[in-house]
């Protein structure tokens, strides 16, 4: 077995040995859903209780973003009654970072014992009905255009060699979102989420292409960790932001700062929709 297979354990090992120093773990603190926190989506790990916060740095073989509005704050809290795990801003492919290494937060919450990840982005819009500012819940991806994270040996102590891929977003909580959407009387838009390497934004043709290929809408992260949380048998909630038309069906330019202008804009109604939507799924068996 190449030495690379070996190395993800014992590195998701440290990892998990000094998390649960710093954080003093205790069985009732041991949380079972993560969220993670994309471009500008930070804020939702400022309504937790009891938190504690650490930089991304300080965890062993964590990759660090460089990406304006990710933050890279890894935050153990209570919201309500449930403990839960954020990770504030996450690393991507486009960064130069191998797969293994952007999806190693979730091998690391798989080994804490986390069994449901939420993961937010932001997203631009295919679907002409979509507008910026939509919520999308993703009720499933194309991931053909990017490097699959379970290339290689496979690691039967994380999961099986060939894993199933065909609920990737699990339908009981996206009943639950839609259920806490009407709650909060917004539309909760539902569609397919495609991912791109980037960094480059895509060209109006590839818009064009991806549009037939059924997508709704696209962007640069989310598919690794989630095939990879699909691995270990994780249950996955996605919410895309919507936070521009994609490129060709906006007539302007597309840039960075529209993103993180339209998740700041957002924000409350997302936080809001993430703090009902943590309440509902602790509920759940
Ligand atoms: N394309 C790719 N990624 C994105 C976009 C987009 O239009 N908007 C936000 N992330």
């Amino acid at each position: 077995m190449p030495t690379h297979d070996q190395d993800l354990y014992s590195k998701v090992q440290l990892a998990v040995e000094h998390l649960k120093k710093i954080f003093r773990w205790a069985e009732p603190q041991k949380p079972r859903l993560a969220v993670i926190l994309g471009s500008g989506l930070g804020d939702f790990a400022e309504t937790l209780q009891t938190s504690r916060r650490i930089p991304f740095s300080d965890v062993p073989h964590f990759p660090l973003s460089s990406v304006t509005g990710h933050l890279g704050h890894l935050i153990l809290g209570r919201s309500g009654e449930t403990w839960l795990i954020c990770l504030q801003g996450r690393a991507h492919f486009y960064e130069g970072y191998e797969m293994s290494a952007v999806t190693f937060p979730v091998r690391v919450l798989g080994a804490l014992g986390v069994k449901r990840l939420i993961v937010t982005n932001a997203a631009g819009s295919i679907n002409r009905r979509f507008r910026p500012g939509d919520l999308l819940l993703l009720s499933d991806h194309i991931s053909s255009f990017i490097p699959n994270p379970l290339v290689g040996p496979n690691l039967e102590g994380l999961g099986p060699r060939f894993p199933d891929m065909s609920e990737c977003y699990s339908l009981r909580l996206r009943q639950v979102a839609q259920r806490c959407a009407q709650k909060l009387k917004f539309t909760l838009r539902e569609g397919v989420y495609v991912s791109l390497t980037g960094p480059s934004y895509e060209s109006p043709a590839e818009i064009q292409m991806l549009r037939k290929l059924g997508a709704d809408a696209v962007g640069m992260s989310t598919v690794p960790e989630v095939i990879v949380a699909r691995h270990m048998g994780m249950e996955c909630l996605g919410l895309s932001l919507i936070t521009n038309l994609a490129a060709g069906i906006s007539q302007v330019p597309l840039s960075h700062q529209e993103v993180l202008d339209a998740g700041k804009r957002m924000k409350p109604k997302l936080v809001k929709f993430l703090v009902l939507l943590n309440q509902e799924i602790s509920k759940l068996e």
